[in-house]
């Protein structure tokens, strides 16, 4: 008797464990065939429409170097650091301490300039020393150059570089500006998900960078540039890398100047030439200022990460600038702060001269993409753009070509709301994954019909690269549209 109920315990044990790893397995089948599901849908959208000929597009401005280095192996955690401090310019090797663990707790990204040159030098070559580091080129606007190539572009590229750092661009992309002796290098400190450094932990991969850059704020190649543009006017002018500028030391008035050359050459374009912005990490509230005067009004299009799309926002709307914002934004948040952002440009530049109207706006994030257009604008396949550049960026951030679902994870809820007040749910839709709709948006007295697309993120689960993320995300998104 006592061996029998023994032995019937035993079965029913051994059934329940058989029992518990089936429906683990089922679970964990149902999650694999979503995620499938989804890549699957993401890539047909992708690949419905291809590009039939060859788009003219201009990029400025810079290049450089990009050193990257594991931030656990070049920053040392010690107790002198203390309470995390924002700088606007790094100048000791503990104020690079105490900002990088401003923004390391938040895992938000930043950039920074550091004026000692001997210093920065020195954290160039500690860096290098390291096994784990490595170095490519580097620059938004040098990213975006070769994506755009990538993706079957004619690219011109405005920067000044060496001849060695020259040659390891592809030759399809005609680089204007001419040489320097020395190019400019980024130190790209990175960290993953969930890294510890000190008391603090990371909220998501990301990357503080320090720089000493002689060439890319200046805009060196601005002239240059300009006699290509006069000669062949392109279907496509990107203008990024300006943060280059964020607290530059430039001479009283220089940077204005600057600043007037490259609104010249905005408004120098024809009309069918479509211009995109690309924001970055601005710290400087009155270069924000100023961008927001001088550049934005000139530009068609607007792309940004969630740290950027707050900042600007602030800017505008307050008249403020956020340093860190919340790393995981929600999608309603981000839609509502991209349709005052849109009323508001759209309001202002009625009152500047030869300024463009805003028609597209894309936020970049972790979990999903937004893109925003105005309907009948010169902007088509939203839909497709979404796509690629969730696709994009989740190939980036793995570094792979291809979508591996074992490093995939969706982490974006079952469906989302359209606004914070008053929003629509929408259900995420596996089988469709790019949700779409159009809005309008009283914008003073005038009705503005806009289509609103969001893309869900397949978010890669073994970090391997965070810089040059957006740049290559923004560029894949403009490249269906044009
Ligand atoms: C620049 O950094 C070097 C090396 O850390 C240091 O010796 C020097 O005093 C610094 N110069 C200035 C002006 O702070
Ligand atoms: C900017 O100003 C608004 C309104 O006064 C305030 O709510 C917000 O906290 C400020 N943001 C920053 C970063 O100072
Ligand atoms: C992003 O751009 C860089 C520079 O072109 C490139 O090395 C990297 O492979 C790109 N990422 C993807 C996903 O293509
Ligand atoms: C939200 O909806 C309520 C009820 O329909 C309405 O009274 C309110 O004005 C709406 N709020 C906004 C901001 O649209």
């Amino acid at each position: 008797m006592e061996y029998n109920r023994g032995l019937k315990l035993g079965t029913a044990f051994t059934v329940l464990i058989v029992l518990v790893a089936i429906y683990y397995r089922n679970s964990d089948n149902i999650l694999q065939k979503r995620l499938q599901a989804l890549i699957h849908g993401l890539e047909k959208l992708e690949n419905k429409h291809v590009m039939t000929s060859r788009p003219k597009v201009a990029i400025g401005y810079g290049v450089c170097t990009d050193v990257y280095v594991n931030a656990k192996d070049l920053l040392g955690y010690t107790d002198e650091i203390g309470q995390p401090q924002h700088y606007d310019e790094i100048n000791t090797e503990l104020e690079l301490l105490k900002s990088f663990a401003y923004y390391f707790r938040h895992g938000a990204a930043a950039e920074r300039y550091m004026p000692n040159r001997t210093l920065f030098d020195e954290l160039v070559a500690k860096a290098r020393s390291f096994s784990s580091s490595y170095s490519t080129i580097g620059g938004n606007a040098a990213i975006m150059a070769l994506r755009f190539a990538r993706e079957g572009c004619d690219v011109t590229l405005a920067a000044k570089l060496t001849k060695s750092l020259h040659q390891m661009i592809p030759q399809v992309i005609n680089i204007v500006g001419g040489e320097v002796k020395r190019d400019d290098i980024h130190l790209v400190i990175e960290y993953k998900h969930g890294d510890i450094w000190g008391p603090y932990s990371s909220a998501r991969a990301n990357r503080y960078i320090v720089h000493n850059d002689a060439n890319n704020p200046r805009i060196s190649s601005l002239d240059a540039f300009d006699k290509v543009l006069l000669k062949d006017e392109p279907n496509l002018l990107v203008i990024s890398g300006l943060q280059m500028m964020d607290n530059y030391p430039f001479p009283d008035g220089d940077r204005q100047k600057l600043l007037h050359g490259v609104k010249r050459q905005m408004t120098d374009r024809s009309a069918s030439t479509k211009i995109h912005f690309e924001m970055a990490s601005f710290v400087e509230d009155k270069l924000l200022f100023e961008l927001c005067d001088t550049i934005i009004p000139f530009a068609d299009s607007l792309g940004m990460n969630e740290q950027e799309i707050a900042n600007l926002y602030n800017a505008m709307y307050y008249g403020n600038i956020s340093l860190v914002a919340n790393s995981t934004p929600r999608i309603a948040t981000v839609l509502d702060q991209m349709r005052t952002l849109l009323k508001l440009i759209h309001t202002r530049s009625k009152t500047i001269e030869n300024s463009r109207e805003l028609t597209r706006i894309h936020v970049h994030t972790l979990a999903y993409q937004a893109i925003f257009t105005v309907k009948g604008s010169m902007w088509k396949n939203t839909m497709a753009a979404a796509a690629k550049a969730s696709l994009t960026a989740h190939r980036h951030v793995c570094a792979t070509s291809h979508v591996d679902i074992n490093k995939a994870a969706l982490i974006l809820d079952d469906s989302f709301s359209t606004s914070i007040v008053n929003g629509t749910r929408i259900a995420l839709d596996i089988n469709k994954p790019v949700s779409c709709w159009d809005e309008t948006l009283k914008i003073e007295s005038k009705n503005v019909v806009i289509q609103v697309c969001v893309a869900p993120v397949l978010v890669c689960t073994e970090a391997a690269q965070t810089a040059g993320g957006g740049d290559n995300i923004s560029s894949a998104g403009l490249v269906l549209q044009i």
